[in-house]
């Protein structure tokens, strides 16, 4: 199954694309998470768009669709895949219908309060792209996953999630009628715990 999951900023995107992947074992492909690989390792791509990242604009279309598409077109993406923070503007969801079929995308709904909570407490691995929330890591500052050093996203000061909400609201939101007028949304209640979010999400995604 080709699925894309919409969502704001800490609506939950990574934290059930990480649950999916396992459970219908098929790949995550965030390109948050590439894109924070390159600025990690200084690449110069990293080099390029370490300004726009943490600012909380976007990362050029041109950039984002090439090197998704190319990542789509390996191997282990055959059976499927869950595409996470992919597509976020018109040009890119209309580019990815020209090499890819979706079948589902997954509009994760959270209240705001709920996703400041969530993104001011984030910690972030990596050294396996984990991500938790202190009130769940009783002090530890260890990845619970793999034992790396968590760290806290550079996007997630107060200023750059305000900038981050701004865009999704301008240029992402408008895939939710893209979608609609597709006949591919299924939007979920993300409120709530991760499991009860997540029974959500499978079960639809089992229908
Ligand atoms: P990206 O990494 O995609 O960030 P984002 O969309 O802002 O989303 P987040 O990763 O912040 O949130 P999430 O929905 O994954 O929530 P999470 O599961 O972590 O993008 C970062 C930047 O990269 C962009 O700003 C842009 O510059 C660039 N970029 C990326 N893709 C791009 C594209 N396609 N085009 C152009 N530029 C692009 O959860 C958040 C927290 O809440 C965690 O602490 C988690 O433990 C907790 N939590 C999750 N669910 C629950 C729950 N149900 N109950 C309680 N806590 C929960
Ligand atoms: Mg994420
Ligand atoms: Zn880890």
């Amino acid at each position: 199954m080709n699925i894309v999951l919409l969502g704001a900023p800490g609506s939950g995107k990574g934290t059930m694309a990480q649950k999916l992947a396992v459970e219908l074992n098929i790949p995550q492909i965030s390109t948050g998470d590439i894109f924070r690989k390159n600025l990690r390792e200084e690449t110069p791509l990293g080099i390029q768009i370490k300004n726009i990242m943490a600012s909380g604009q976007l990362v050029p279309d041109e950039i984002t669709i090439e090197i998704v598409k190319n990542r789509l077109a390996e191997p282990d993406c055959a059976n499927g895949y869950i595409l996470d923070g992919f597509p976020r503007s018109l040009v890119q969801a209309a580019a990815l219908d020209t090499f890819q079929n979706i079948d589902i995308a997954v509009n994760l709904d959270v209240d705001e309060e709920a996703i400041v909570a969530r993104l001011s407490g984030r910690r972030f691995c990596p050294d396996c792209n984990g991500t938790f929330h202190v009130s769940t890591l009783n002090g530890a500052n260890v990845c619970p996953a793999c034992g790396g050093k968590l760290i806290v996203r550079e996007d997630d000061t107060e200023a750059t999630v305000r900038n981050r909400l701004a865009v999704y609201n301008k240029t992402t939101l408008p895939l939710v009628e893209y979608y609609t007028e597709q006949g591919k949304i299924a939007t979920v209640d993300g409120n709530g715990s991760i499991a009860e979010v997540y029974a959500r999400v499978i079960s639809l995604l089992k229908k």
